[in-house]
Protein backbone atom coordinates (compact mmCIF):
# COMPACT_ATOMS: atom_id res chain seq x y z
CA UNK A 1 0.00 0.00 0.00
CA UNK A 2 0.94 3.74 -0.83
CA UNK A 3 0.20 6.54 1.09
CA UNK A 4 -0.04 9.68 -0.79
CA UNK A 5 -0.44 13.27 1.04
CA UNK A 6 -1.24 15.38 -2.51
CA UNK A 7 -4.04 15.69 -5.27
CA UNK A 8 -1.21 15.77 -7.47
CA UNK A 9 -0.11 11.92 -6.36
CA UNK A 10 -3.31 10.56 -6.45
CA UNK A 11 -3.94 11.69 -10.07
CA UNK A 12 -0.14 10.66 -11.25
CA UNK A 13 -0.90 7.17 -9.44
CA UNK A 14 -4.26 6.44 -11.38
CA UNK A 15 -3.66 8.31 -14.66
CA UNK A 16 -1.79 4.93 -16.06
CA UNK A 17 -4.83 2.57 -14.38
CA UNK A 18 -7.87 4.84 -15.54
CA UNK A 19 -5.82 4.79 -19.36
CA UNK A 20 -5.86 1.24 -19.50
CA UNK A 21 -9.84 1.14 -18.03
CA UNK A 22 -9.13 -0.82 -14.51
CA UNK A 23 -12.03 -0.16 -12.16
CA UNK A 24 -11.58 1.83 -9.12
CA UNK A 25 -13.24 1.21 -5.96
CA UNK A 26 -13.19 4.74 -3.43
CA UNK A 27 -13.87 3.91 0.30
CA UNK A 28 -14.05 7.57 2.15
CA UNK A 29 -13.23 7.96 5.64
CA UNK A 30 -12.41 9.63 8.68
CA UNK A 31 -9.88 7.43 9.79
CA UNK A 32 -10.42 5.49 13.69
CA UNK A 33 -11.12 2.74 11.70
CA UNK A 34 -13.27 -0.44 12.76
CA UNK A 35 -14.68 -3.55 11.57
CA UNK A 36 -17.71 -0.98 10.00
CA UNK A 37 -15.07 0.74 7.65
CA UNK A 38 -13.28 -2.35 6.94
CA UNK A 39 -16.28 -3.94 5.70
CA UNK A 40 -16.70 -0.34 3.36
CA UNK A 41 -12.93 -1.97 2.17
CA UNK A 42 -13.60 -5.53 1.61
CA UNK A 43 -16.55 -5.13 -0.49
CA UNK A 44 -13.95 -2.79 -2.69
CA UNK A 45 -11.73 -5.30 -2.70
CA UNK A 46 -14.00 -8.00 -3.97
CA UNK A 47 -15.20 -5.47 -6.99
CA UNK A 48 -12.65 -3.27 -7.76
CA UNK A 49 -9.31 -3.97 -8.93
CA UNK A 50 -7.78 -0.98 -7.20
CA UNK A 51 -8.72 0.32 -4.15
CA UNK A 52 -8.21 3.81 -2.50
CA UNK A 53 -9.05 4.85 0.75
CA UNK A 54 -9.21 8.62 1.89
CA UNK A 55 -8.18 8.98 5.39
CA UNK A 56 -9.33 13.10 6.31
CA UNK A 57 -11.09 14.38 8.86
CA UNK A 58 -12.81 16.98 7.46
CA UNK A 59 -13.33 20.16 9.60
CA UNK A 60 -16.58 21.86 7.96
CA UNK A 61 -18.74 18.61 8.71
CA UNK A 62 -18.27 19.15 12.02
CA UNK A 63 -20.90 21.67 14.50
CA UNK A 64 -18.67 21.50 17.25
CA UNK A 65 -14.90 22.39 17.42
CA UNK A 66 -15.07 20.17 20.40
CA UNK A 67 -15.78 16.78 19.03
CA UNK A 68 -13.50 17.97 15.88
CA UNK A 69 -10.40 18.48 18.41
CA UNK A 70 -11.35 15.30 20.10
CA UNK A 71 -12.09 13.37 17.22
CA UNK A 72 -10.13 9.57 18.09
CA UNK A 73 -7.04 9.62 15.25
CA UNK A 74 -4.17 7.13 15.00
CA UNK A 75 -3.19 7.23 11.33
CA UNK A 76 -0.51 4.37 11.91
CA UNK A 77 -3.19 1.85 13.20
CA UNK A 78 -5.55 3.47 10.09
CA UNK A 79 -2.27 2.33 7.92
CA UNK A 80 -1.96 -0.73 8.87
CA UNK A 81 -5.24 -2.08 8.50
CA UNK A 82 -5.92 -0.40 5.51
CA UNK A 83 -2.89 -2.40 4.32
CA UNK A 84 -4.10 -5.79 5.71
CA UNK A 85 -7.20 -5.42 4.44
CA UNK A 86 -5.89 -4.73 0.73
CA UNK A 87 -5.68 -0.70 0.41
CA UNK A 88 -3.70 0.10 -2.99
CA UNK A 89 -3.41 3.83 -1.44
CA UNK A 90 -4.31 5.32 1.35
CA UNK A 91 -4.91 9.13 0.50
CA UNK A 92 -4.59 10.99 3.99
CA UNK A 93 -3.88 14.74 2.69
CA UNK A 94 -3.24 17.42 5.27
CA UNK A 95 -5.69 19.66 5.61
CA UNK A 96 -4.56 22.58 3.41
CA UNK A 97 -4.11 20.10 0.41
CA UNK A 98 -7.96 19.89 0.55
CA UNK A 99 -9.02 23.89 1.68
CA UNK A 100 -6.19 25.97 0.07
CA UNK A 101 -6.55 29.82 1.14
CA UNK A 102 -9.19 31.42 -0.93
CA UNK A 103 -11.10 27.92 -1.41
CA UNK A 104 -15.00 29.42 -1.27
CA UNK A 105 -16.93 26.30 -3.06
CA UNK A 106 -20.12 25.06 -1.06
CA UNK A 107 -21.89 21.80 -2.34
CA UNK A 108 -25.55 22.51 -0.47
CA UNK A 109 -27.95 19.60 -1.33
CA UNK A 110 -31.23 21.04 -0.42
CA UNK A 111 -34.51 19.45 1.81
CA UNK A 112 -33.15 16.42 2.60
CA UNK A 113 -30.03 17.99 4.23
CA UNK A 114 -32.12 19.74 6.84
CA UNK A 115 -34.02 17.13 8.40
CA UNK A 116 -33.22 15.11 10.71
CA UNK A 117 -29.41 15.26 11.22
CA UNK A 118 -29.13 18.46 9.80
CA UNK A 119 -31.84 19.92 12.01
CA UNK A 120 -29.90 18.73 15.20
CA UNK A 121 -26.49 19.48 13.68
CA UNK A 122 -27.40 22.02 11.31
CA UNK A 123 -26.91 22.96 8.08
CA UNK A 124 -23.15 23.01 7.73
CA UNK A 125 -22.84 19.61 8.48
CA UNK A 126 -24.10 18.31 5.28
CA UNK A 127 -22.69 20.85 3.17
CA UNK A 128 -19.21 20.32 4.83
CA UNK A 129 -19.71 16.17 4.16
CA UNK A 130 -21.13 17.10 0.51
CA UNK A 131 -18.52 19.04 -0.38
CA UNK A 132 -15.69 16.92 1.10
CA UNK A 133 -17.05 13.83 -0.91
CA UNK A 134 -18.15 15.93 -4.26
CA UNK A 135 -13.90 16.73 -4.07
CA UNK A 136 -12.33 13.03 -3.11
CA UNK A 137 -14.80 12.14 -6.32
CA UNK A 138 -13.17 14.69 -8.21
CA UNK A 139 -9.91 13.80 -7.31
CA UNK A 140 -9.87 9.52 -7.21
CA UNK A 141 -12.72 9.61 -10.30
CA UNK A 142 -13.78 5.90 -9.01
CA UNK A 143 -16.11 4.00 -10.63
CA UNK A 144 -17.32 2.98 -7.55
CA UNK A 145 -17.51 4.67 -4.29
CA UNK A 146 -18.74 2.92 -0.80
CA UNK A 147 -21.07 4.22 2.26
CA UNK A 148 -22.47 2.46 5.14
CA UNK A 149 -26.37 2.02 5.71
CA UNK A 150 -25.23 3.50 9.40
CA UNK A 151 -25.04 7.26 8.23
CA UNK A 152 -28.01 6.54 6.43
CA UNK A 153 -28.64 10.25 5.71
CA UNK A 154 -25.08 11.14 4.81
CA UNK A 155 -25.61 7.86 1.78
CA UNK A 156 -29.67 9.61 0.83
CA UNK A 157 -27.75 13.07 -0.03
CA UNK A 158 -24.71 11.41 -1.55
CA UNK A 159 -26.60 9.67 -4.21
CA UNK A 160 -28.60 12.84 -4.34
CA UNK A 161 -25.50 14.96 -5.34
CA UNK A 162 -24.17 12.53 -7.29
CA UNK A 163 -27.54 11.86 -9.62
CA UNK A 164 -27.58 15.57 -9.77
CA UNK A 165 -23.78 16.96 -10.53
CA UNK A 166 -23.87 14.54 -12.92
CA UNK A 167 -20.97 12.35 -11.43
CA UNK A 168 -20.02 9.25 -13.09
CA UNK A 169 -19.90 6.98 -10.27
CA UNK A 170 -21.84 4.29 -8.80
CA UNK A 171 -22.76 4.99 -4.93
CA UNK A 172 -22.65 1.66 -2.84
CA UNK A 173 -24.37 1.31 0.74
CA UNK A 174 -23.32 -1.22 2.62
CA UNK A 175 -24.85 -2.78 5.53
CA UNK A 176 -24.23 -1.76 9.41
CA UNK A 177 -21.79 -3.64 11.24
CA UNK A 178 -22.36 -4.09 14.57
CA UNK A 179 -21.00 -5.25 17.78
CA UNK A 180 -22.43 -8.70 19.47
CA UNK A 181 -25.10 -6.79 21.78
CA UNK A 182 -26.49 -4.95 18.59
CA UNK A 183 -24.42 -1.87 19.27
CA UNK A 184 -23.58 -0.18 15.76
CA UNK A 185 -19.62 0.04 15.40
CA UNK A 186 -18.63 3.88 15.40
CA UNK A 187 -15.66 5.49 16.03
CA UNK A 188 -17.07 7.72 18.68
CA UNK A 189 -17.98 4.43 21.21
CA UNK A 190 -14.35 4.84 22.26
CA UNK A 191 -15.63 7.53 23.94
CA UNK A 192 -18.38 5.99 25.96
CA UNK A 193 -17.73 4.68 29.40
CA UNK A 194 -18.70 1.18 31.10
CA UNK A 195 -22.12 2.34 32.07
CA UNK A 196 -22.82 4.24 29.35
CA UNK A 197 -21.54 1.23 26.41
CA UNK A 198 -24.08 -0.25 28.44
CA UNK A 199 -26.64 2.08 28.30
CA UNK A 200 -26.27 2.37 24.61
CA UNK A 201 -27.33 -0.64 23.79
CA UNK A 202 -30.69 0.22 24.41
CA UNK A 203 -30.40 2.44 21.02
CA UNK A 204 -30.60 -1.00 18.85
CA UNK A 205 -33.26 -2.91 21.46
CA UNK A 206 -35.60 0.06 20.41
CA UNK A 207 -35.07 -0.05 16.53
CA UNK A 208 -36.06 -3.95 17.18
CA UNK A 209 -39.24 -3.24 19.22
CA UNK A 210 -40.20 -0.49 16.42
CA UNK A 211 -39.35 -3.91 13.92
CA UNK A 212 -41.41 -6.00 16.36
CA UNK A 213 -44.19 -3.57 16.29
CA UNK A 214 -44.77 -3.09 12.39
CA UNK A 215 -43.89 -6.81 11.79
CA UNK A 216 -47.26 -7.45 14.51
CA UNK A 217 -49.19 -5.46 11.83
CA UNK A 218 -48.77 -1.71 13.24
CA UNK A 219 -48.91 0.93 10.83
CA UNK A 220 -49.60 4.24 12.91
CA UNK A 221 -45.86 5.23 13.18
CA UNK A 222 -46.73 6.77 16.91
CA UNK A 223 -48.02 3.65 18.16
CA UNK A 224 -45.11 1.46 16.19
CA UNK A 225 -42.66 3.67 18.25
CA UNK A 226 -44.30 3.88 21.75
CA UNK A 227 -43.17 0.95 23.11
CA UNK A 228 -39.24 1.67 21.98
CA UNK A 229 -39.66 5.30 23.54
CA UNK A 230 -40.26 3.07 26.94
CA UNK A 231 -37.20 1.17 26.72
CA UNK A 232 -35.11 3.83 26.08
CA UNK A 233 -36.35 6.01 28.76
CA UNK A 234 -35.90 3.02 31.16
CA UNK A 235 -32.27 3.51 30.12
CA UNK A 236 -31.89 6.73 30.79
CA UNK A 237 -31.22 7.69 26.92
CA UNK A 238 -31.20 11.53 26.04
CA UNK A 239 -33.69 10.89 23.01
CA UNK A 240 -32.56 13.22 19.96
CA UNK A 241 -35.33 11.90 17.85
CA UNK A 242 -36.76 8.67 17.03
CA UNK A 243 -39.17 8.76 13.60
CA UNK A 244 -40.46 6.53 10.96
CA UNK A 245 -39.50 8.11 7.62
CA UNK A 246 -39.80 7.53 3.32
CA UNK A 247 -36.45 5.24 3.08
CA UNK A 248 -36.01 7.62 -0.03
CA UNK A 249 -36.86 10.85 1.02
CA UNK A 250 -36.58 10.83 4.35
CA UNK A 251 -39.77 12.40 5.17
CA UNK A 252 -41.95 11.61 7.68
CA UNK A 253 -44.72 9.20 7.28
CA UNK A 254 -48.49 9.37 8.45
CA UNK A 255 -48.85 5.59 7.61
CA UNK A 256 -46.31 3.18 6.98
CA UNK A 257 -45.88 1.36 3.69
CA UNK A 258 -43.48 0.89 1.59
CA UNK A 259 -39.52 1.08 2.25
CA UNK A 260 -39.34 2.59 5.47
CA UNK A 261 -36.35 3.23 7.78
CA UNK A 262 -36.46 3.79 11.52
CA UNK A 263 -34.20 6.51 12.60
CA UNK A 264 -32.70 7.23 15.93
CA UNK A 265 -29.73 9.68 17.24
CA UNK A 266 -29.43 10.05 20.54
CA UNK A 267 -26.72 11.23 23.26
CA UNK A 268 -25.41 8.52 26.10
CA UNK A 269 -23.62 10.46 28.35
CA UNK A 270 -21.54 13.76 26.48
CA UNK A 271 -21.44 11.45 23.11
CA UNK A 272 -23.80 11.38 20.54
CA UNK A 273 -25.01 8.11 18.69
CA UNK A 274 -26.81 7.37 15.45
CA UNK A 275 -28.19 4.10 14.26
CA UNK A 276 -31.34 3.10 12.12
CA UNK A 277 -33.12 -0.05 10.51
CA UNK A 278 -34.93 -0.29 7.27
CA UNK A 279 -37.78 -1.90 6.98
CA UNK A 280 -39.71 -3.23 3.31
CA UNK A 281 -43.59 -3.14 4.28
CA UNK A 282 -45.30 -4.62 1.10
CA UNK A 283 -48.70 -4.67 0.87
CA UNK A 284 -50.56 -6.90 -1.84
CA UNK A 285 -54.48 -7.96 -1.53
CA UNK A 286 -55.58 -7.95 1.91
CA UNK A 287 -52.13 -9.01 3.21
CA UNK A 288 -48.99 -6.94 4.65
CA UNK A 289 -46.06 -9.10 3.28
CA UNK A 290 -43.29 -7.85 5.89
CA UNK A 291 -39.82 -8.39 5.77
CA UNK A 292 -37.06 -6.46 7.64
CA UNK A 293 -33.75 -5.96 7.30
CA UNK A 294 -32.90 -4.76 10.79
CA UNK A 295 -30.06 -5.71 13.19
CA UNK A 296 -30.09 -9.59 15.20
CA UNK A 297 -27.62 -10.46 17.93
CA UNK A 298 -24.98 -12.50 16.71
CA UNK A 299 -21.55 -10.85 16.82
CA UNK A 300 -20.56 -8.46 13.56
CA UNK A 301 -24.09 -8.98 12.18
CA UNK A 302 -25.20 -6.62 9.86
CA UNK A 303 -28.28 -4.91 8.84
P1 LIG B 1 -16.55 7.99 8.89
O1 LIG B 1 -17.43 8.31 10.05
O2 LIG B 1 -15.11 7.67 9.13
O3 LIG B 1 -17.21 6.78 8.12
C1 LIG B 1 -16.66 6.30 6.93
C2 LIG B 1 -17.66 5.34 6.30
O4 LIG B 1 -17.83 4.20 7.16
C3 LIG B 1 -19.04 5.97 6.11
O5 LIG B 1 -19.58 5.64 4.85
C4 LIG B 1 -19.84 5.35 7.24
O6 LIG B 1 -21.23 5.27 6.98
C5 LIG B 1 -19.22 3.97 7.31
N1 LIG B 1 -19.49 3.32 8.61
C6 LIG B 1 -19.33 3.86 9.85
N2 LIG B 1 -19.74 2.98 10.79
C7 LIG B 1 -20.17 1.87 10.13
C8 LIG B 1 -20.71 0.61 10.55
N3 LIG B 1 -20.90 0.31 11.85
N4 LIG B 1 -21.05 -0.29 9.60
C9 LIG B 1 -20.87 0.01 8.27
N5 LIG B 1 -20.35 1.18 7.81
C10 LIG B 1 -20.01 2.09 8.73
O7 LIG B 1 -18.77 9.16 7.28
C11 LIG B 1 -17.70 9.74 7.28
O8 LIG B 1 -16.55 9.22 7.85
C12 LIG B 1 -17.49 11.11 6.64
O9 LIG B 1 -18.69 11.83 6.73
C13 LIG B 1 -17.02 11.04 5.17
C14 LIG B 1 -18.02 10.33 4.28
C15 LIG B 1 -15.64 10.33 5.10
C16 LIG B 1 -16.84 12.48 4.63
O10 LIG B 1 -15.95 13.20 5.41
Amino acid sequence: MRTLRTIAEVRAALAQPGREGRSIGLVPTMGAMHDGHLSLIRRARQECELVVVSLFVNPTQFNDAGDLHSYPSDQRRDAQLAAEAGVDYLFAPPAPEIYPPGFATQVSVGVITETLEGRHRGRAHFDGVATVVTKLLNIVAPQVAYFGQKDVQQAVVIRRLVRDLDIPVRIEVCPTVRAGDGLALSSRNVRLSADERGRATALHRALVLVKDAVLAGERDPAAAIAAALGELARAEIDLDYLELVDADTLAPLARLEGDVLVVIAARVGSTRLIDNALIHVLSTTGTDLVSVAAAGSQSNRRS
